[in-house]
């Protein structure tokens, strides 16, 4: 086992109020509660309200941080946000939100890799700790997919649900806790499966984008689930043989949280019993790259994630993208 040098501490999150049901679904599109229960787990996700914006939502998670760590704002080095649904496209949700926190020493940018984006953030901000680049690092993992979601498209906005969560990353108080190993991965072959195909510079907004609704996430999900199903059996695979350890020593494993039925695959896959998956995709649906930094922050407050703990992460998105990281809390 490599020995840690950079530690994840402190956990926040912040859901908005509103709750979007299943049975408040049945009236929107052609859907039952039981078939989105049976398919995907999902009983209700919390939409945002128009002034619940991610800056606000975030700086509500980090502020929990710091108070958990003691640390002052101005003690951020970098704030990374990863999002696939922010604010505005310009500047980035990472400079929002410094602004919002009031974090003035801080750098602050974005991670895109959809669902695995904060996996791929902490890797980020561990080589930023590693090479002396930050000390304090504040990760964020933050979504509004309700802005982006075709509530006429049955098969997508069924998913789909807000909110934020929110770590810190520095330097390892003591060699046993921190980051033992991460894998991360992406095929952009198969970018079309997962994707907003207007909205962009190859497709600027227009008459054509809204009629076409192109604007919205569009998800082929047979072929995403299969994906998602292989790949993160496999990046937990990696992972764990990268820090010579084996499913045996997983305490808890956080899945980033899409489907139910994925998750189940996912542990029995990888040999870890679904006792030891944290799941809570029944409240929230699918958030994206806020999916398992809210599942962390509920697994540290509930005891389940305790000092010592060895938690496998693993999540699978849009790109494809997806990766895995292991850590002892
Ligand atoms: C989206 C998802 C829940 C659909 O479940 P599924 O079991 O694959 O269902 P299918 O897409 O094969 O559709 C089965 C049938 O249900 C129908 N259906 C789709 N959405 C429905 C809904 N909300 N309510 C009722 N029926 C629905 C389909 O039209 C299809 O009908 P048909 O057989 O007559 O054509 C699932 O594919 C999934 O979770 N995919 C991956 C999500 C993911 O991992 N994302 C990655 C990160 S974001």
């Amino acid at each position: 086992m490599k020995r840690p040098v950079v530690e994840l501490v402190g956990t926040g999150r912040c859901i908005p109020r509103n709750v979007l049901t299943n049975a408040d679904l049945e009236k929107m599109v052609d859907t039952s509660d039981e078939w989105i229960r049976e398919r995907t787990g999902i009983r209700e996700r919390h939409i945002s309200t128009a002034d619940e914006t991610l800056a606000r939502m975030g700086k509500d998670a980090c502020e929990q941080v710091l108070e958990e760590t003691g640390l002052d704002v101005a003690e951020i080095d970098s704030i990374i946000v990863a999002t696939a649904s922010p604010d505005h496209l310009l500047p980035s949700q990472a400079c929002d939100l410094q602004a919002t926190l009031g974090a003035t020493n801080a750098a602050a940018f974005d991670v895109g890799a959809a669902c695995a984006g904060f996996l791929y953030a902490l890797a980020v901000a561990e080589g930023m700790v590693v090479t002396g680049q930050a000390k304090h690092v504040l990760v964020v993992g933050a979504e509004r997919l309700s802005a982006i979601t075709d509530y006429q498209d049955r098969s997508t906005c069924i998913l789909f649900g807000d909110g934020v969560g929110a770590t810190l990353v520095r330097t390892a108080s003591n060699s046993s806790r921190g980051i033992i190993s991460s894998y991360l991965k992406t095929d952009g072959t198969l970018g079309k499966l997962l994707c907003r195909p207007g909205g962009g510079a190859v497709q600027p907004p227009s008459e054509e984008m809204i009629e076409q609704r192109t604007y919205f996430l569009r998800m082929e999900g047979r072929q995403t689930f299969k994906h998602a199903v292989r790949k993160m059996a496999d990046a937990c695979e990696q992972t764990l043989k990268r820090a010579g350890m084996t499913c045996d020593d997983v305490d808890v494993l956080i899945p980033h949280q899409a489907n139910l039925r994925i998750i189940e695959a996912t542990a029995k896959h990888t040999g870890i019993p679904m006792e030891k998956a944290f799941v809570n995709i029944d409240r929230y649906g699918n958030t994206s790259a806020a999916s398992i930094p809210i599942a962390l922050d509920e697994c540290v407050r509930e005891g389940r994630v305790k000092e010592g703990s060895n938690v496998l992460m693993v999540a699978f998105g849009g790109g494809f993208t997806w990766g895995s990281m292991l850590v002892r809390w």
